[in-house]
């Protein structure tokens, strides 16, 4: 079966796509290219340009393809600029998923899988969350992912669609240097960026109750959240009942300040020395995976440590920013 992946031409979609194409499935990328760039579409995976607020080009293009699953990545996904736009954030990513559902209940499509987020939990405030732990998303993006995975669930019940939503932790490092993420959103590039200008790394917050009082997460390399959504999609694929809301994670959390040790050490930047500074506003101290319900249902569980992700991760950063090789 063909399947239509949105956003495949971003960092999170360029490795599904990778890893489907690996496997041997047939893919098409949906992609707008407002974040996303041809250059990470391999060769012989057709890119249909597009956005996923027009019915008309979507319809046409999963009927032209013989679409028969949909993954669907594209979305904007800042939680800070989800706080100033939240109209902006509404349009793209429920009006955005509402109109690709429409396409895809039109079309015929008989599997479709949605990528969502830890953001819908908030703030949890248990050592381990499960896909039981009670949804409170603290910002207009958390809330887009939540009433996300309720419109794919209803529309796949009423419509005859397996379902299955992914809720990613915090996704880093790459497969290849040149399909690394581009955006300086996150811890890992936020701390490249500043060594790359001789700066400290900044830790937001150092009272947390947690064990060295920074924040832990489950950081999961990418590759292995690719691997998650192939084997997602085969489920998909196999069992016209499936409805699936799933974590992935690795279970297992990282602290800041353990991470900026990590990062120094690898980028051999043990001259400098991790600075701290105010908490950041709405962070959690902890959200850390509970990955038993992945493994149970799909057999799936994260292969990659910290240590790849922050390796390749800086690989991929320093091909794009020369400048950071010391002098
Ligand atoms: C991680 C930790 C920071 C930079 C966000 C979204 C989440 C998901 C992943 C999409 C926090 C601390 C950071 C720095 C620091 N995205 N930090 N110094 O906030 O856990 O998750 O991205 O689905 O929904 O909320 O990720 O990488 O921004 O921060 O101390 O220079 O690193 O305070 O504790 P976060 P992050």
């Amino acid at each position: 079966m063909s399947w239509l992946v949105t956003g495949g031409a971003g960092y999170i979609g360029s490795h599904v796509v990778r890893a489907m194409t690996a496997a041997g499935e047939r893919v098409v990328v949906f992609d707008d290219l407002s974040s996303g760039s041809s250059a990470r579409v391999p060769a012989g995976v057709p890119l249909e340009q597009g956005s996923v607020l027009d019915r008309e080009r979507l319809e046409q293009v999963l009927r032209e393809h013989e679409i028969a699953g949909v993954v669907h990545i594209a979305a904007r996904k800042q939680v800070g600029e989800s706080v100033e736009r939240p109209l902006e954030y509404y349009r793209e990513n429920i009006e955005g998923l509402r109109t690709v559902l429409e396409a895809s209940v039109a079309a015929g499509v008989r599997g479709f899988l949605f990528s969502s987020s830890a953001a819908v939990y908030g703030m949890p405030d248990v050592d381990l969350v499960t896909e039981e732990t009670p949804c409170a998303p603290m910002s207009p993006y958390g809330e887009t992912k939540l009433a996300g995975e309720w419109l794919v669930q209803a529309a796949g019940r009423a419509h005859g669609m397996a379902t299955a939503c992914l809720r990613y932790f915090n996704v880093a490092g790459a497969a290849v240097p040149e399909l690394a993420d581009e955006g300086v959103f996150n811890l890992i590039p936020m701390v490249f960026d500043r060594i790359t200008r001789g700066e400290a790394p900044l830790v937001f917050g150092d009272d947390y109750p947690t064990a060295d009082g920074t924040c832990e997460r489950d950081y999961v390399h990418v590759e292995d959240v690719a691997s998650a959504h192939l084997a997602a999609a085969r489920r998909l694929a196999a069992d016209p009942e499936t409805r699936l809301v799933l974590n992935i994670g690795r279970g297992e959390g990282a602290s800041v300040a353990q991470m900026a040790a990590m990062i120094l050490d690898i980028t051999g930047r043990g001259d400098l020395r991790p600075e701290v500074t105010a908490r950041r506003a709405g962070d959690p101290a902890r959200v850390v995976a509970s990955a038993d319900l992945a493994r149970k249902e799909l057999d799936w569980a994260a292969r990659y440590g910290v240590r790849e992700m922050v390796r390749s991760a800086w690989e991929g950063w320093r091909l794009r920013h020369p400048e950071a090789e010391r002098r």
